[in-house]
């Protein structure tokens, strides 16, 4: 294929797409978030549960009792209760106003409480019965020490986009809610440091900084719902990883309170500071277990000032990561991100939203490659060069070049949507990995070679599963393996659990590269950590939390 398929750097010969209005979109807002979640369909889900209380224990059934339905291994802890009346009126006091409080303990508050109890998925579920809103950590504090004292489990939530389950109640334990907490409190235009609530939702933060020329160094397709301290919470990586690094390495300071109410206040906005433990580390990917993350501050880039976006078809795996070697070398500090896609998660999109594919031709993989600059022409000539190189030596079988800003967010859609497009579809088993590229596909051609073998995959309703699907962060190495089901059945979860976890470990991965562990992934954390580090991680959290009441039955 020739260069001249691209259009040309000057032209406007670019088919345009028009942008599905019920995505997670980079303008779109948290309403518009979840109102696209409201109209996805529930899947017909056995790990949905609800709760059935009984005096000693409170057992944990399907929602649906269906032939694949059954009993879970968790049993409610007893020392944890749910609150009473007179705890409502202790939050009351401590938040200082009525609608900081979802009240489901004196008055039926059920409708209010969905959405809290109901994880992204809508595979997960609990029975809270309240949700605390406080707005700052003195309140976060009263509600907190509260809790310890009276053994009140907790759940801490922001956007509630978690893929892994850990952001909704497995029982009654107590939601506290960041969405109060939703102030950006200062930037420094010189040094790039952003100081926010943990509330604040990431979009938002991002369309501040543009404002004044910067960037978050955080990017993912649930921008417009998802918060800053959830961000922080489960270590975030996201698409622009790749280029401006971890959490781990952004975040200068955080404010966090304990479960016994002390204020740690580690809001340094320094970029160096090698005085001890670096304590925050320990809150960035704790996944609400060891306290609630109240502020933060973030280092933030300058916005580059010319992006531009190539999108490709290859022919093969060992062609993408010939492309992926060669954008690191003809592109170097400019490459932002090199994302993957295979053919079945971009005919998912287009089924979808029904929105015109960007290439003509079918190929079994595509790439997104982003550039960042702050010289367009320099960019330009660089990407030209590197667009001759891979289409002349037949790397890359096809391509397009976004030509202005709406070009390049539609292309953005073709990788950003996949998750949503997989949850109009029904349940997806969803395994976020890490694993050194040369196998990074591997995983999915056996899953999928395993699923057909054992009779569950297949294009009529009869299977239960509809597709195999893989993308990713090549960039990062870290593939997302999804497997889309009709229906979630015992049949299905057996055939990939514990198959893909040790399929990972064989071949030196990661069982979670971004999402974290939350409940989904809890009992597989063997397979990624050994038993000197769990048994480190199980100290600290008694240190932080000697009653247990954070976030209980997740992964620690
Ligand atoms: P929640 O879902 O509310 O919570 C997540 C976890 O953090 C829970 O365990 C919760 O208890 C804890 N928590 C939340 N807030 C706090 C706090 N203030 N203090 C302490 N603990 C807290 N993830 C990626 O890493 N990369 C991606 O590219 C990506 N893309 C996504 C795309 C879509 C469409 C969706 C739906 C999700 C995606 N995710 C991705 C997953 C999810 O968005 C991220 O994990 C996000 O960081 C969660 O933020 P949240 O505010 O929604 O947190
Ligand atoms: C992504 O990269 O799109 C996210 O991590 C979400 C997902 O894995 O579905
Ligand atoms: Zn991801």
């Amino acid at each position: 294929m020739l260069i001249s398929q691209f259009p040309s750097l000057s032209s406007s010969r670019y088919v345009k797409y028009t942008r599905p209005s019920n995505c997670l979109t980079a303008n779109s807002n948290a309403e518009i978030s979840l109102c696209s979640q409201a109209n996805r369909p529930w899947p017909n889900s056995h790990q949905f549960f609800t709760i059935i209380q009984s005096p000693f224990c409170i057992e944990r059934r399907c929602a649906q009792e269906t032939d694949s339905c059954s009993t879970s291994p968790y049993q409610a802890k007893p020392q944890f209760c749910a609150g009473d009346g007179g705890a409502c009126a202790v939050f009351q006091a401590a938040t200082g106003t009525e609608s900081a409080i979802i009240d489901g303990v004196t008055a039926d508050a059920t409708d209010d409480l969905t959405p809290f109890n109901t994880d992204w998925m809508r595979k997960y579920g609990g029975q809270t019965r309240l949700v605390l809103k406080p707005q700052n950590a003195h309140e976060v504090s009263k509600v907190l020490e509260y809790c310890n004292d009276n053994k009140f489990a907790v759940v801490p939530q922001g956007g509630n986009t978690g893929l892994v389950g850990g952001s909704v109640p497995v029982f009654d334990e107590i939601v506290i809610s960041t969405s109060r907490m939703n102030r950006i409190r200062s930037f420094d235009e010189e040094s790039g440091v952003l100081v926010v609530d943990s509330g604040v939702i990431l979009e938002k933060a991002d369309q501040y900084l543009a404002e004044r020329g910067h960037l978050f160094p955080l990017d993912l397709g649930a921008k417009g719902s998802c918060h800053i301290g959830g961000n922080v919470a489960t270590n975030a990586g996201g698409l622009r990883l790749f280029r401006y690094g971890s959490l781990h390495g952004n975040v200068l300071g955080l404010e966090a309170v304990l479960p016994d109410g002390t204020i740690v206040d580690g809001l340094s906005t320094l970029r160096k500071n090698n005085t001890g433990y670096d304590l925050k580390q320990l809150f960035v990917g704790s996944e609400g277990t060891i306290g609630i993350i109240t502020k933060l501050s973030i280092l933030c880039p300058a916005r580059p000032k010319a992006i531009n976006v190539a999108y490709f078809g290859l022919d093969s795996f060992d062609q993408v990561r010939k492309a992926f070697k060669e954008a690191k070398g003809y592109l170097t500090e400019i490459l932002s991100a090199f994302e993957l896609m295979d053919s079945k998660s971009q005919s998912l999109v287009h089924q979808t939203t029904g929105n015109k594919r960007p290439l003509e031709g079918d190929y079994p993989f595509y790439c997104l490659v982003e550039t960042s600059g702050s010289d367009s022409d320099h960019d330009i000539a660089k990407l030209e060069r590197f667009l001759e190189h891979v289409l002349g030596e037949g790397i890359v079988a096809d391509g397009v070049l976004a030509q202005d800003e709406t070009q390049i967010q539609s292309l953005w859609r073709w990788r950003e949507g996949i998750t949503e497009a997989l949850s109009h579809l029904g349940g997806t088993y969803k395994y976020d990995v890490s694993i050194p590229l040369p196998d990074l596909y591997r995983l999915v051609e056996d899953c999928r070679e395993r699923l057909t073998k054992l009779g569950l995959l297949g294009d009529d309703d009869s299977f239960p599963v509809r597709a195999v699907v893989g993308f990713g962060h090549m960039g990062d190495s870290n593939l997302h393996l999804n497997v889309s089901a009709r229906q979630y059945s015992q049949e299905v979860e057996k055939a990939l659990e514990p198959w893909v976890y040790e399929w990972i470990s064989k071949h030196s991965g990661s069982i979670s590269a971004e999402h974290g562990l939350g409940i989904a992934k809890k009992e597989f954390i063997g397979y990624s950590q050994n038993d000197t580090m769990l048994k480190l991680m199980s100290q600290i959290k008694r240190l932080y939390d000697p009653n247990g009441i954070m976030n209980p039955y997740k992964y620690i």
